[in-house]
């Protein structure tokens, strides 16, 4: 332990530093996507007060927290990620919102919270001045250890409605309990979502950057397979990871490192088991850039470089089930279209490999295909990896597809280990293609094309990487 803190280390501790104020700041290159985002929704709520809160440190234990992501609402509307942050939109009386940013400001040498707190720079690393930081978002900033009180005030001297995005700052919620509704707050919500489902040209741009670099961790994997069957699935997504920390932020979700019969359990995030030759490698990553976009892509690969007949004939049916699917995402068409193009593709494989009795249509119309098939063959992919997730079924599920929206294409057949109903070589085989499409003006882009896909190109690919 420490002796006591004395006055004179604590006067000590206040003088003699630099002034490191960064004055020559140029705005980030996302501040004018995010402003057209918050026009957006200004537009949408006339009137009303609007929170959206980044989100708060969580404890892990005593002094430690987790790892902190800001809320994706707040990052798309903002560009920036810091902790305890708020934006808020205040209605003008003359219509139109202004905007405001609440962020902690950098740590005061008076009061020697800088060396003494435990979010204190010191500890922590330095962050920008409310001044640098309106520079950058191009947005008014304010003290956020002061937005309960000035929200409060606000909302007592200036009745609106007031609309926060719940779930992130139990703060808020508390403070605000008197002022919005749940419906209300639900409503904010959905709009959010929604706002989500085109992305524009910066965030396209983001995504295919995550996307490039998944691709290099895919590589890196495919290059350390030894290691792999040497160790565990672990040395995989530690692989995976070290690639996802170095190009970007991270990884998007928990990897998916499943090897042998692990591939059949759809969210395999364990990744403790035995990589073995002979045996097929599900492995499901996405990097997540530092603006915080995710890719989300899927290979399934011998772990030996070769496929064997069988597994080679369940990976190509998988694949045309993926080409039909990808081949059916262009403007106009039904968001559905694509997930049922590539379950028609599976449910004729099984008919014709004698596992389900035909016809076709009467499996189709059953979903008898859905006990191999499993689950929905894609979903957005943006901010989150399954973005957009609080958009109503119409602008979504029931949607048409439109340029700009970007979503995975993913089918997968898995035969479980205790399934009697298959022969028996196929039990405990998994087998899933995901790749990431952006929907163009006249079809689609697979920004994830670099990775290769067919058998034979896969096994080419790997090949080269093992020398
Ligand atoms: N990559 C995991 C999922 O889409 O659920
Ligand atoms: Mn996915």
């Amino acid at each position: 332990m420490y002796p006591a803190l004395s006055d004179e280390l604590a006067e000590v501790m206040k003088s003699g530093w630099a002034d490191t104020e960064l004055r020559d700041l140029v705005p980030d290159e996302q501040a004018p996507y995010a402003a057209k985002r918050r026009a957006a929704l200004s537009a949408r709520f006339p009137g009303d007060r609007l929170v959206v809160p980044a989100g708060r440190l969580k404890t892990r234990a005593n002094d430690t927290e987790y790892e902190f992501r800001a809320s994706s609402e707040y990052v798309h509307l903002t560009g920036n990620q810091a902790e305890d942050a708020v934006l808020v939109l205040e209605p003008r009386p003359e219509g139109g919102h202004d905007p405001r940013v609440y962020l902690l400001p950098r740590s005061d040498r008076e009061t020697g919270e800088f060396w003494l707190d435990g979010q204190g720079e010191l500890w922590v690393g330095r962050r920008h001045s409310l001044a640098e930081a309106e520079l950058l978002l191009g947005l008014p900033t304010r003290d956020s250890r002061k937005v309960v009180e000035e929200l409060v005030a606000a909302a007592e001297e200036h009745p609106a409605t007031t609309r926060l995005l719940r779930s992130y700052d139990a703060r808020l919620e508390t403070a605000l309990a008197e002022h919005t509704t749940r419906h209300g707050d639900e409503e904010l919500r959905v709009f959010l979502s929604e706002l989500r489902l085109v992305k524009d040209e910066w965030e396209v741009g983001q995504l295919q950057a995550a996307v490039d670099a998944t691709v290099i961790g895919f590589t890196d994997v495919v290059r350390e397979l030894a290691q792999a069957v040497a160790s565990s699935e672990r040395w995989i997504e530690g692989t995976f990871n070290r690639r996802a920390r170095v190009e970007g932020n991270g990884v998007g979700y928990g990897s998916i490192c499943a090897a042998g019969p692990h591939a059949t359990t759809l969210h395999w995030v364990r990744n403790d088991g035995a990589v073995r030759p002979g045996e097929l490698l599900l492995l499901d990553a996405g990097v997540e850039t530092h603006t915080l976009y995710t890719a989300d892509v899927t290979r399934t690969l011998p772990i030996d470089g070769r496929f064997t007949d069988l597994q080679r004939r369940l990976y190509d049916a998988v694949l045309d089930a993926q080409e039909a699917g990808i081949a059916a995402v262009r403007p106009g068409a039904r968001y559905r279209d694509f997930h049922d193009a590539a379950q028609q593709v599976l449910a004729e494989r099984l008919v014709e490999w004698g596992l389900l009795e035909g016809p076709v249509e009467r499996v189709l119309e059953l979903g008898l295909q859905r006990r191999w098939t499993l689950h929905g063959t894609g979903h957005m992919l943006g901010l989150d990896v399954h973005d957009c997730a609080h958009a109503r079924t119409e602008a979504y599920v029931d949607c048409v597809l439109e340029p700009g929206m970007v979503l995975t294409v993913e089918p997968g057949l898995y035969f479980q280990q205790d399934d009697l109903t298959v022969p028996e070589e196929y039990r405990g085989v998994g087998i899933r293609i995901e790749d990431d499409i952006l929907v163009t003006a006249d079809g689609n882009r697979n920004l994830s094309a670099a990775l290769p896909r067919g058998a034979a190109e896969i096994e080419a690919w790997m090949s080269g990487l093992r020398g």
